[in-house]
Parts: structure tokens; sequence; C-alpha cells
């Protein structure tokens, strides 16, 4: 399977989406729009998105009935890194190779865009889906409720800025990252597989692939943040240091932390041992999780 061409016709398929579920760039409040498509359109790998219809792929679901979800959940992640940046959190000025929506706009508007970027999340991925149950819809857009919030990546956001300057042991760290991170990660194979009409036996499978993955992602972010190329990641390196972060390689060291998140891709793969090769490309993206270089 040629990965890179995989990715290339998901992200391609995923931004036509979101380019007809977006505001118009000249529709009112233009400022506000203009800040939204700023973030939302500059790059970005598309992970989360790619994840909800790869997974919907391996149980044989319609993945072009998932777009609006898949890209809700892009809107959702969008917003997290627009707030992430701003001063009063991890003080960022650049993003996904462009200045970060508050420098480019100003604060207030960061925080506007955000916020019209997670209710839009939230409007896409409970459209109805045809020949989906509504009460299955409910479910995932209930479950990414939970995910995003108090319980799940917000929580992890409040919880990461708590253990700037201080010293955390493994167990806290790994809380910290499964949910600032981990959450919606998880979220989006769970979802794909429900909304792709998986049992409930592929359902928990893709569901434990996610949590493996989404941990070796976060790790990975981190290994970047050292050893990493800003140019290539469009977002600036040596951040975590700086702000005094909690991080798996500054507690353990960065090869302990590669091969951590080496182990948590070896235990995503064995999470899809019962599919067949409809789910390769679910393997190659574990893969790519801990390879990529941006
Ligand atoms: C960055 O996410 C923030 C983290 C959760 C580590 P991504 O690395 O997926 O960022 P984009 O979407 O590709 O810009
Ligand atoms: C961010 O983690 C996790 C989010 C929920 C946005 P980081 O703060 O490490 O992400 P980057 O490195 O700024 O992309
Ligand atoms: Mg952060
Ligand atoms: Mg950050
Ligand atoms: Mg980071």
């Amino acid at each position: 399977m040629d990965l890179k061409h995989y990715l290339q016709t998901n992200r391609s398929q995923i931004e036509t989406a979101l380019e007809s579920l977006l505001p118009r760039p000249d529709a009112p409040p233009v400022r506000l729009n203009q800040a939204i498509r700023h973030s939302l359109m500059g790059g970005g790998k598309r992970l989360r998105p790619i994840l909800v219809l790869a997974s919907a792929d391996a149980v044989g679901g319609d993945r072009s009935r998932l777009l609006p979800f898949a890209c809700g959940m892009e809107c959702l992640h969008t917003y997290s890194l627009i707030h992430d940046d701003l001063p009063a959190m991890d003080n960022d000025d650049y993003r996904r190779g462009r200045p970060t929506c508050h420098k480019q706009f100003d604060e207030a508007t960061a925080i506007l865009a955000g916020d019209a970027l997670l209710t839009l999340a939230f409007e896409l991925a409970s459209r109805p889906i045809d020949g989906i149950d509504p009460e299955v819809v409910l479910t995932a857009v209930r479950q990414l409720a939970v995910d995003a919030g108090f319980a799940g990546m917000v929580g992890g956001q409040m919880l990461d800025l708590l253990a700037e300057n201080r010293k955390v042991q493994l167990d806290e760290l790994r809380i910290i990252h499964r949910m600032k991170t981990g959450a919606l990660i998880r979220c989006a194979c769970e979802a794909g597989a429900r909304l792709g009409g998986g049992n409930p036996s592929q359902i928990e499978a893709l569901k434990h692939y996610g949590a493996a993955i989404g941990l070796a992602f976060q790790i990975t972010d981190d290994l970047l943040d050292v050893i990493g190329d800003s140019h290539l990641m469009g977002k600036a390196t040596g951040k975590d240091q700086a702000n005094a972060k909690a991080t798996y390689p500054a507690i353990m060291g960065v090869p302990a932390a590669q091969s951590l998140a080496s182990e948590q891709v070896q235990s995503a793969l064995r999470c899809l041992e019962p599919f067949s090769s409809v789910a390769d490309p679910l393997r190659n993206l574990a893969r790519y999780i801990i390879e990529r270089t941006n």
C-alpha cells in the first residue's frame, strides 16, 4: 500500500468537503470567517478525519456519508489548536506554517474563531447519515462531547497547564496525554467504526486501537518538539522545554520515549488482528504516527 498516496487522496477529499461546509470567506462577520479559514484551511495532517474514514472502511462502511462527521472532528481539533496557541496557554506564534490565529488577527478574534469551530463541529457531527439509525449518530455525538470536554481534551489541557514547572510522574503524564490528545484520536476511530455500521466487537477493537495510537501520537509530538524540524512541522520546536512542560522525553529521555511510542503502535496493531486487509490503511497509519516528521 502506498501510504503517501493514500494520505494525499484522503486529505484532498476532506479538504474539498471542508471547503463546502465552512462559512464563505465573504460572509459576515468577515473577520471571524476569515480567521476560521486561516486556521482550518492552512495545512494540517487531517489525521482525525482520516481515522474516521479509515475506521469506517475497516468495517465495510460507506465513507462518503461520514464526511460531515469527519470534518466536524477536524473543526473541533482546529479549535483546540487555536486556543492551545493563545498567550494564556502555550503562547505560540507559528502553526501549520502560518502565523497563529491570534498573531494574524487578535486574541479576541482567535477565541471567537475557536468557539465558532467548536459549535460548528457539533452541527456537522449531528447531521443525519443516510442508512444509519439516528440513535447511533446520537451515541457518536455524545461520545464526541465527552471526549472533547472536561473528561477528555479540555480536562487534559487543564492538567497540562497545571503540570508546568512541576515534577510529574509517569502515571500522571500518561493520564494527561490520554486526555488532551488521546481522547479525540480514540473518538475518531470509535466513531468511524460505529457510524460505518461496525458490530460491537469491531467498535471495541478500533476504540482500543485508537487509544494506543493516540498515546503514541502525543509521545511523538513531544519527541518532535525536541528532535524535529520546525520548517517541516510548521510550528516552533523547543517550546516544551522553554515552557517547562511535562513531556515523555523530559521525563525519560528521547530513546526511552521512542520505544514507548513504538510499543503503543505494536499494541495498536494487535487490536487489528481480527481484521482482513481492509484494515491495512489503519495498520499503515499506526506506523506513520511514530515515523512522521511533521
Ligand atoms: C497537534 O496536532 C496537536 C496535538 C494534539 C499534538 P496535529 O499534529 O494533528 O496537528 P495538525 O492537525 O497536523 O496541524
Ligand atoms: C496540544 O498539545 C494538545 C491539544 C489538545 C491541542 P501540544 O501543546 O503539545 O500541541 P502543539 O505541540 O502545540 O501542537
Ligand atoms: Mg499545549
Ligand atoms: Mg501547544
Ligand atoms: Mg507539542
